[in-house]
């Protein structure tokens, strides 16, 4: 894979240089709630631009259904880029239309543009390689050069990641460097005891980390809504929490051969419960309970993990000297349930461990629950791309990157 270093040696200036990033940051309304994923990439698009190159940068955000939805625009990303800069970035309205078009001729050198989210255009996203290919022509129009660092698409068969890259000369950005850096550590000798914690609400998003993670990792501890999946599994009343009925003879299968594998498998032992979800705009006081795991109410939802769970989940995670967590342990962005993910993140900077936040809710919930994100050994920022990368899978943008 060719790195962007070889690539600033090789010269870039006054090429126009497409940089696939992943902007997908949380909104609320136009306000970026966590930026993290634009702090991640900005090094690349400096660099590229301190070496004299027309950067073009472009992403996706959320999932519009192909056609512009004003929700889903990139302005206030493009924005954000601009001020971490400390310059002006020009934006394009639309992908590779006039707007676009304009934007990248108008570059000088050294120069930054955004151009609007890729999948406002059928074609990123299309499932038939033909229209695919047809958006990546229509991209590769707009820029000589290649440079691929949205490592939180990486997993995704979309033609701004696989099909633009075989049309230009492409490059991996640091980001994505970085990112595979720490996640060969976690799949290639690998200190141990190797603890993973894995949160959030379906188990079924998590079946094939589970199954690779039972090959390598020593100690599983569980949390978030997939925790009942687990619960019931075991024969526990699980109250009106999330529950996955259709999951459990495979949950069923990974208890068994966790035991005939000698991995540890750990479960919340007690839970916060209320009758209702909370209310995340106004956070309302939710006055939620403490039950044992084993003695869930009829008609009470589980929404994070108790006090009990948060210490034995902290002593499980003393000792480890490789963690990887992905997924919140509850309801973390309100208040009242949000200490089971705050003791989870609070275990891992008090251990002397390598420490790995996989992407996507848990990054997010590190930076919003005020810990300082440098104090991690690496904060992913791509979710279901680090997941996908543990489970042992090719990722379609990596493998554009490597010929
Ligand atoms: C993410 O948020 O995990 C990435 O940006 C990918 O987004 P997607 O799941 O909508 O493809």
């Amino acid at each position: 894979m060719k790195t962007i270093d070889e690539l600033l040696t090789e010269g870039v200036g006054g090429k126009r240089v497409f940089v696939r990033a992943d902007l997908n940051v949380p909104l609320d309304g136009t306000t970026i709630t966590d930026d993290g994923r634009i702090r991640a990439v900005q090094p690349t698009i400096a660099r590229l631009a301190d070496a004299g190159a027309r950067v073009i940068v472009a992403s996706h955000l959320g999932r519009p259904k192909g056609a512009p939805d004003p929700a889903f625009s990139l302005a206030p990303a493009a924005a954000r880029l601009g001020e971490l800069l400390g310059t002006d970035v020009a934006f394009a309205t639309d992908t590779v239309g006039d707007s676009a078009r304009a934007v990248v001729a108008g570059l000088a050198d050294g120069q930054v543009a955004v151009i609007e989210n890729l999948r406002f255009n059928p074609g990123e996203t299309s499932k038939d390689d033909a229209e695919r290919g047809a958006f990546a022509d229509q991209l590769a129009g707009l820029a000589d050069l290649y440079v691929g660092d949205g490592f939180g698409a990486v997993h995704r068969k979309h033609a701004s990641v696989v099909d633009l890259p075989a049309r230009l000369p492409h490059a991996a950005g640091g980001l994505i460097a970085t990112e595979v850096g720490v996640l060969k550590k976690l799949t290639e000798d690998v200190a141990r005891p190797y603890a993973v914690v894995l949160g959030g609400a379906k188990v079924s998003d998590k079946l094939g980390v589970i199954d690779h993670l039972l090959e390598k990792a020593d100690r599983i501890l569980i949390g978030g809504g997939m925790a009942f999946t687990f619960l019931k599994a075991q024969g526990h009343e699980v109250g009106s929490s999330l529950l996955q009925e259709d999951q459990i003879p495979a949950v069923q299968g990974y208890l068994k051969r966790a035991e005939e594998r000698g991995v540890e498998f750990v479960l919340p032992v007690d839970f916060l419960v209320a009758e209702q979800f909370p209310d995340l705009k106004t956070k309302a006081p939710a006055h939620p309970e403490t039950v044992a795991a084993d003695a869930m109410p009829a008609g009470k939802m589980g929404l994070d993990n108790g006090p009990e769970t948060c210490a034995l989940y902290a002593a499980k995670l003393a000792d480890a000297a490789t963690v990887f967590w992905n997924g919140p342990m509850g309801v973390f962005e309100h208040p009242d349930y949000a200490e089971g993910t705050r003791a989870v993140a609070q275990a891992l900077l008090d251990s002397s461990a390598f420490t790995v936040v996989g992407g996507g809710d848990s990054a997010a919930a590190v930076r919003i629950l005020g810990f300082d994100e440098n104090a991690f050994g690496h904060i992913s920022t791509g979710g279901g791309a680090s997941l996908e990368y543990l489970e042992g899978k090719t990722l379609p943008g990596l493998a554009a990157l490597e010929d």
